[in-house]
């Protein structure tokens, strides 16, 4: 990336030594076993890499989109599973409250997310609602003062660790969108059960789990924003978390292109080196530049989010873009290993599986299309009206 700042370059610096000393060689390991990378959390707490989006102030390292970006896409060259765990605790714990939410809850949780000491998950997807997020089952009655809330959550990222979820819940459910709230839940509130952690394709050390909650009661101090704001907050919090995803994406790639370069430098057929056959070297060219194509989206919408205002659509292109680009390169970079790419002795099948996520979580492929029509549909009504 050009011209970034001594800050951003030294923040880049960071990871990519930590994704290079600490993540690459473990990374093997880790999905094997689908283990929690405990020891790599506790020292990217210690860079400040848990709390990027929390302001300097709030006790966080207030990175600018771009940085946050630039490092979530270098931890993911090293791990993908480590990557979206950070992800998840900044772009969509740390950042909702720390723009929705009161001097109180910020005071309480947002020192503790951002060192480390506390873990945070965001409870939106349900076993009956994932791309129709506004049609949720979890519902939040009114008692006394506070609040009694049941249903349940699933795929919650970091749902097996976290120590608070930002919950969506239906609070008026016969108004749709309009009828949800946002909650803050500590993870330790009596009637919060969690099941096993889920087996999945892949980013296997990224737990995720289906969370219940059985008349959960929750002070008045629990609800985050007003009371109906819940699916602007959800949603503006994804568009945030949408360009972590996409960064996460090209680091994926990234780690693909890289391994299948290398390779290609050793492998013979047909009596040379397989990077001097023209079909190889295409592979390369198209892989280069839809890297590149998809880090300019990045820097986009990470540019469009610090402008201030709605960068919904930004977000969405950057995620869709990069995500789909991470599908194809690391399908390519598979090719090239041949059937040592099929074989676990490579990173190539782990890089394949680990892309395949980012096409579905934090609103898929589709939702994406649909997210970038509407608003250039809007666009185009807005235009004609003046
Ligand atoms: N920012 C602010 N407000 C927004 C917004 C945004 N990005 N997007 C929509 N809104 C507002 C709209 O303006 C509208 O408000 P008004 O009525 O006042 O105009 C209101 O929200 C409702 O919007 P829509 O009518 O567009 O809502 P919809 O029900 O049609 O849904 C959707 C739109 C885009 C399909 C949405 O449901 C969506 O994004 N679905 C995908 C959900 C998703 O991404 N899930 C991922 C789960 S989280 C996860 O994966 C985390 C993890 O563990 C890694």
């Amino acid at each position: 990336m050009d011209r970034l700042t001594e800050e951003q370059a030294l923040a880049l610096g960071m990871a990519r030594s930590f994704a290079a000393e600490r993540l690459k060689p473990v990374a093997a390991a880790l999905d094997r076993d689908a283990s929690w990378p405990r020891a790599q959390l506790a020292g990217l707490a210690e860079l400040g890499f848990m709390g990027m989006t929390v302001p300097e102030a709030d006790g966080g390292a207030g990175f600018d989109p771009l940085t946050y970006a630039l490092v979530i896409e270098a931890l993911a060259t090293g791990c993908a599973s480590t990557a979206v765990i950070v992800s998840v605790n900044n772009s969509l714990v740390c950042e909702p409250i720390a723009k929705f939410g009161t001097d109180v809850q910020k005071r309480a949780w947002l020192p503790l997310l951002a060192t480390g000491q506390r873990l945070g998950c965001f409870g939106l997807t349900e076993p009956s609602s994932g791309s129709d997020a506004a049609h949720m089952d979890t519902c939040a009655k009114r008692d006394g003062a506070g609040w009694r809330i049941s249903g349940s959550k699933n795929w919650i990222t970091n749902g097996p660790h976290a120590d608070v979820m930002v919950l969506l819940a239906a609070t008026q459910k016969q108004l749709g969108p309009k009828g949800v709230s946002a909650f803050l839940v500590p993870m330790d509130a009596p009637g919060v059960s969690r099941d096993r952690h889920d087996e999945k394709l892949g980013i296997h050390a990224a737990h995720s789990c289906t969370i219940s909650f059985d008349e959960v009661s929750l002070g008045s101090d629990a609800l985050l924003g007003a009371e109906g704001q819940g699916f602007k907050i959800a949603m503006a919090t994804l568009d945030s978390g949408r360009i972590g995803i996409a960064a996460q994406a090209i680091g994926i790639a990234q780690a693909a292109f890289d391994a299948a370069f290398a390779y290609s430098q050793q492998r013979k057929a047909f009596g040379s080196l397989i990077k001097d056959k023209q079909a190889v070297q295409f592979m390369f060219a198209d892989m280069a530049t839809e890297l590149r194509a998809a880090r300019l989206l990045v820097a986009q919408a990470a540019s469009a989010k610090e402008r201030g205002g709605r960068y919904t659509r930004e977000a969405a292109q950057a995620k869709l873009f990069a995500s789909e680009m991470a599908t194809r390169v690391t399908h390519r970079a598979l090719q090239v290993f041949g059937g040592y790419g099929y074989s676990t002795e490579y990173p190539a099948e782990r890089h394949y599986r680990d892309a395949r996520i980012t096409e579905i979580y934090e609103g898929t492929s589709e939702i994406m299309r649909l997210v970038v029509a509407g608003q250039m549909l809007k666009d185009a009504a807005s235009l004609s009206a003046t």
